[in-house]
């Protein structure tokens, strides 16, 4: 049997597939367009390895994926690709429309002539699962209860009104044609392989890079904290045992202040690789100009995933977050390997010289 993930090389769709196939002798289809986003390095570890085949290929592009799908028949497709950060959203919000709203339905549409043609077994086995965020769901006020699965959609960055309107066509195609779904909206990430445009892995390597560490705002904008490892189990899970046409909330019980986050990265530092100059990483924190729209927090309640499918998180965010600083110390090379000019084009545009 075959899955085939969109989105493959990203940071979450590359984490996915390395667990998997340290799970599973499943095959892995890995359809990427490599934006600058998209990194092969992430699957290096796979090199060679007759179970994971690479394409480069958009999602958007129906005659590429309809290929793929009758080459390989695979019993279902788990769909992480996206344009996925906030900022670029503001600055350039097309690729966000062109990539998470037409790319999906393109891709929904392949898909759906695909499972059509299905013998009734393997109809009714299939599976779409499309990744979605907490974004959708809007901004919280300090004492609202965290999203849950029935909260309105209420996007407020070109972002997420684009991942909003993805998750409305997945929820469509079920209930007007009948293609099973499934849909997952997931808090912040964070861990190995995360692209350093990113709030944890921009502040590691700022910090070891003698850089200011860019507080946007106040710094008190509250964020709900995911390892990685643990949102591709919670994948895992819905896609073995979630109910058709259900959406589940993951999160990981771990709501930190931007500020909070930051100053627990600068600890680990001082500890892991303390600065030559005996000061703390901490010196480095400088306030800078807010997002504009910054949603002030998210927060995951997880309770329907635990309740009906059992799953939980592994990591606390103190676990995790050692983990991930451990990581990029240990993995200079692909840190150098990302920062290459197109990452230095951004900085400069976000942050000025
Ligand atoms: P990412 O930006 O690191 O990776 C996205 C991947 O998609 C890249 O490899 C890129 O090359 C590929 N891609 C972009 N456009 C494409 C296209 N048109 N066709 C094929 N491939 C394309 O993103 P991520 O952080 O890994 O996020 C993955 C998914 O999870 C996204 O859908 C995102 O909305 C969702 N999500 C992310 C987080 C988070 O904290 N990072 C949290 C919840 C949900
Ligand atoms: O909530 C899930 C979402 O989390 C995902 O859907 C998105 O794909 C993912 O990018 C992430 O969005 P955020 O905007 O929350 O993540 P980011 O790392 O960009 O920012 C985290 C917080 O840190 C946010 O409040 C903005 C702030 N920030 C970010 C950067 C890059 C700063 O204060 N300074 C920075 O330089």
């Amino acid at each position: 049997m075959t899955i085939l993930v969109s989105g493959g090389a990203g940071f979450i769709g590359g984490n996915f597939v390395l667990d998997w196939l340290a799970g599973s002798d499943e095959a892995v289809i890995n359809v990427d367009k490599l934006t600058y986003a998209g990194n092969l390095d992430t699957l290096k570890l796979l090199e060679g390895d007759v179970r994971h085949i690479f394409v480069r290929a958009d999602i958007g592009d129906r005659e590429a994926i309809c290929r793929l799908l009758m080459e390989h028949e695979p019993r279902a497709v788990i769909n992480f690709a996206a344009e996925s950060h906030v900022d670029r959203s503001i600055h350039g919000p097309g690729d966000f429309i062109q990539t998470n709203v037409v790319g999906t339905f393109n891709l929904l549409e392949t898909v759906r002539a695909y499972w059509n043609e299905l013998p009734a077994d393997e109809k009714g086995a299939f599976r779409f699962l499309h990744v979605s965020t907490d974004e959708v769901y809007g901004t919280l006020e300090a004492n609202d209860p965290p999203f849950s699965e029935t909260n309105t959609f209420e996007p407020n960055s070109p972002y997420s009104a684009s991942k909003a309107a993805s998750d409305h066509l997945v929820r469509a195609w079920h209930h007007t044609y009948g293609l099973p779904v499934l849909t997952t909206n997931c808090s912040n990430n964070y861990g190995p392989y995360h692209f350093p445009e990113k709030l944890i892995p921009l502040v590691i390597l700022n910090a070891l890079n003698g850089k200011p560490l860019p507080i946007y705002g106040d710094g008190q904008q509250i964020r709900d904290w995911l390892y990685v490892k643990d949102h591709c189990s919670a994948i895992r899970r819905v896609l073995e045992a979630g109910k058709v046409g259900e959406t589940y909330n993951v999160g990981g019980w771990n709501e930190k202040a931007n500020l909070d986050v930051v100053k627990t990265i600068c600890s680990l530092l001082d500890e892991l690789q303390p600065r030559a100059d005996g000061q703390g990483y901490a010196a480095q924190i400088t306030y800078v100009t807010d997002r504009p729209g910054h949603d002030r927090r998210y927060a995951i309640d997880a309770r329907k995933l635990e309740r009906e499918l059992g799953w939980k998180p592994a990591e606390t965010f103190e676990s995790g977050i050692r983990k991930t600083v451990e990581w990029y110390l240990a993995n200079q090379a692909w840190v150098s390997n990302v920062t290459s000019g197109a990452y230095r084009e951004w900085v400069s545009t976000q942050y000025g010289a």
